[in-house]
């Protein structure tokens, strides 16, 4: 390994969400936070060094995004994914969420149905909710920890209102990569019933297995498809506020980006472009230590749970480094759990109901930290569980 993802930095204090609110959003400030879908890992060096040469710069006007940004997400599309974009297809924001409420709005009138598929990513369904549009959940199936789409309940709640699928793929929290085969089915009844399909594929990158993005598969996907994607995860670098949209069909993109300008969301950071370009020109050989550290963590998380007989149990993801820890067979009184977890493991997990009703009895653990960090952690998850 070239890269050192053991390092541990001290992250307290540092205005960062993750260390420091969790009085704020869970009463106890000296808890070991396992939250907040960011990394501990220090962001890569390439990136770094461009960003100190913007700054050493000393200018931070209005910045814009370039033909080489343009040709560097095409590529990583191309590399990363064997998807072919073009770099028109291709319009900057400053987020995924932002970009995907200004989605809801553009595509869908007050009242209007969005089915989303829970649990799930909670931002997607608040924003259909503060939208004023109705969201329908069409809930994942669960067997053995493995989750698949109900493409039978989609069809039956599919209704003349129904105007946007929302994709997570691969999907946070259950880690799910969708098969190309999975895609294609649940595309031919979007594309039958003429339903907009919004794709967040911001964890693409962090993948143990082969990704299809949705609008690769056809050009008639490709037409019905917004898809949204960012380096934020990938390389740690969300607070850089920097995010991409892209759409082959240009009338949906052209409507797309009056309601992201309307909003103003259009503005990038001006590190955020930097960022971006660094990360997809020279950052890939971290990417690929990252999954490979990512990966020994979940195998480390599996063995340490098993070799110490404890109740939580979990399908090891074929996507992101969240953890969807089943606390079923712990205590079957889920707040007491949470207590628990609370005042004595002392561990900050995300609750499995903030992703809808179906995470009851699961709590979510970010594994993206130092080996020994993360040993610490689950030291305390087995003595109390
Ligand atoms: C599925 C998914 N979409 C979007 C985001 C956030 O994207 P952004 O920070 O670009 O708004 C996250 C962050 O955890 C996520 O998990």
């Amino acid at each position: 390994m070239i890269y050192n993802f053991d390092e541990i930095i001290d992250r307290k204090d540092t205005s960062c969400v993750k260390y420091d609110a969790l009085e704020k959003y869970f009463g106890y400030k000296d808890l070991q936070p396992l939250w907040v879908a960011d990394m501990d890992f220090k962001t890569p060096d390439v990136i770094i060094k461009a960003l100190k040469e913007k700054a050493n710069k000393g200018l931070f006007g209005y910045p814009i995004s370039t033909q080489k940004t343009d040709t560097l997400v095409k590529e990583w599309m191309k590399k990363r994914h064997n998807w072919e974009i073009e770099e028109s297809w291709i319009s900057y924001v400053n987020g995924v969420v932002p970009a995907y409420s200004a989605a809801v709005e553009a595509f869908s009138e007050e009242g209007d149905e969005i089915i989303v598929q829970t649990p799930v990513y909670f931002p997607l369904f608040n924003h259909i909710k503060s939208n004023n549009r109705k969201m329908i959940t069409n809930p994942l199936i669960e067997d053995n920890g493995y989750y698949k789409m109900d493409l039978e309940d989609l069809k039956a709640k599919i209704t003349p209102k129904t105007k946007i699928f929302v994709l997570c793929s691969p999907h946070n929290p259950v880690g799910r990569v969708w098969s190309k085969e999975e895609l294609e089915e649940l595309a031919k009844i979007c594309l039958e019933h003429n339903i907009l399909m919004i794709s967040d594929e911001i964890h693409a990158d962090i993948v143990f297995k082969k990704f299809t993005p949705l609008a690769s598969i056809s050009e008639e996907i490709a037409d019905n498809t917004l898809t949204l994607n960012s380096p934020g995860k990938t390389f740690n670098t969300a607070g850089l506020n920097c995010a991409y949209a892209i759409c082959k069909n240009k009338s949906i993109m052209k409507k797309f980006m009056v309601e992201a300008q309307r909003r103003g969301i259009t503005s990038v950071n001006v590190f955020g472009y930097v960022a971006l370009e660094a990360a997809y020109e020279f950052a890939e050989p971290w990417l690929e230590e990252l999954l490979v550290y990512l990966k020994n963590n979940i195998s480390y998380t599996k063995d340490y749970l098993t070799k110490y007989n404890s109740k939580v149990t979990f399908l090891e993801p074929q996507a992101t480094y969240l953890l969807w820890l089943n606390f079923k067979n712990t205590i079957s009184d889920y707040n007491k759990v949470k207590q628990k977890l609370l005042e004595e493991a002392q561990i900050a997990l995300n609750e499995g109901t903030s992703f809808g009703i179906d995470g009851k009895g699961y709590f979510r653990l970010n594994c993206a930290l130092s080996k020994n960090k993360l040993e610490e952690a689950l030291g305390k998850i087995v003595t109390h569980f």
